[in-house]
């Protein structure tokens, strides 16, 4: 492992009942990269990520975070070291406000959380009005839209002050106006130091955003690259297509 490798998985493998959702998935991602995940409906990327933010336990394989393993440690532990995710299927707290819903992320983040109430809001507030939610801060979360409800999972995850970001289709349902905006935000986190990893089915997004990308199809690795080369390989092509024409 290099000096400024900061996640490594190594033939990492879940398996729902008799289906093998992820098949001897390694890889490793730098600090600082933005590293694209895409792949068919199904190929095991959601399965991926939560098997790295530590929601699910692999039945095999290992992970490294900044060079040690957090192959046993359960989700809060995992955060408290930096890594952070979004959620595909959102789960804010429905009947808190959306400053408070950002709030407690920034409350149970990174090292522990920040422990004071006040600069917790004060940074929750400040990461709303990064993520274009100012004008929304005091709505309850289920009250807002699908755009809204993505830019709060984002503004969630950011509070938790993750070193490592997952983003799970962050960009699904949104206008082409809409996923420009996130894109310039998701580059913006990236300068900001944070290493990300995107799963996105938005390929002018994925092409823009990622230094690397990984292509997962029926929990198999089968192609990782430069965006270009690996989004002309035939093996992913077929992928795609195979996957419509079905
Ligand atoms: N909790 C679960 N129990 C049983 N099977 C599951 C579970 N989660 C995922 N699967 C199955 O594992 C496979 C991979 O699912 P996963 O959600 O990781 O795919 P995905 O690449 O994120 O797809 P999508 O692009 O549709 O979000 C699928 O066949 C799915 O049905
Ligand atoms: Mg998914």
């Amino acid at each position: 492992m290099s000096a400024d490798t900061i996640l490594e998985a190594q033939g990492l493998t879940m398996r729902f009942l008799g289906l093998v959702a992820v098949n001897q998935v390694s890889f490793a991602l730098a600090r600082g990269e933005i590293l694209g995940l895409i792949g068919p409906n199904g190929a095991g990327k959601t399965t991926l990520i939560s098997l790295i933010s530590g929601t699910l336990l692999p039945v095999a394989g290992e992970l490294l975070f900044e060079g040690r393993s957090i192959n046993g440690l359960p989700p809060h532990a995992r955060a408290h070291l930096g890594i952070g995710r979004t959620f595909q299927v959102m789960k804010p707290f429905p009947r808190l406000s959306v400053l408070e819903n950002v709030t407690v992320g920034a409350l149970f983040g990174f090292g522990g959380g920040e422990h004071n109430r006040s600069k917790a809001r004060e940074q929750a507030r400040a990461l709303l009005d990064f993520t274009g939610l100012q004008h929304r801060v005091d709505q309850h979360a289920d009250e807002l839209g699908g755009p809204d409800r993505k830019r709060l999972e984002l503004a969630k995850a950011l509070a938790m002050k993750p070193k490592l970001l997952l983003l799970d289709e962050v960009m699904a349902g949104l206008t082409h106006a809409e996923i420009d905006e996130v894109v310039e935000i998701i580059k913006k986190i990236r300068d900001s130091g944070i290493t990300i990893l995107v799963i996105e089915h938005v390929m002018r997004a994925i092409r823009s955003l990622s230094d690397r990308i990984v292509v997962l199809h029926h929990g198999e690795m089968i192609a990782e690259g430069m965006p270009d080369a690996v989004l002309a390989d035939p093996r992913v092509i077929e992928a795609y297509l195979g996957k419509r024409r079905a």
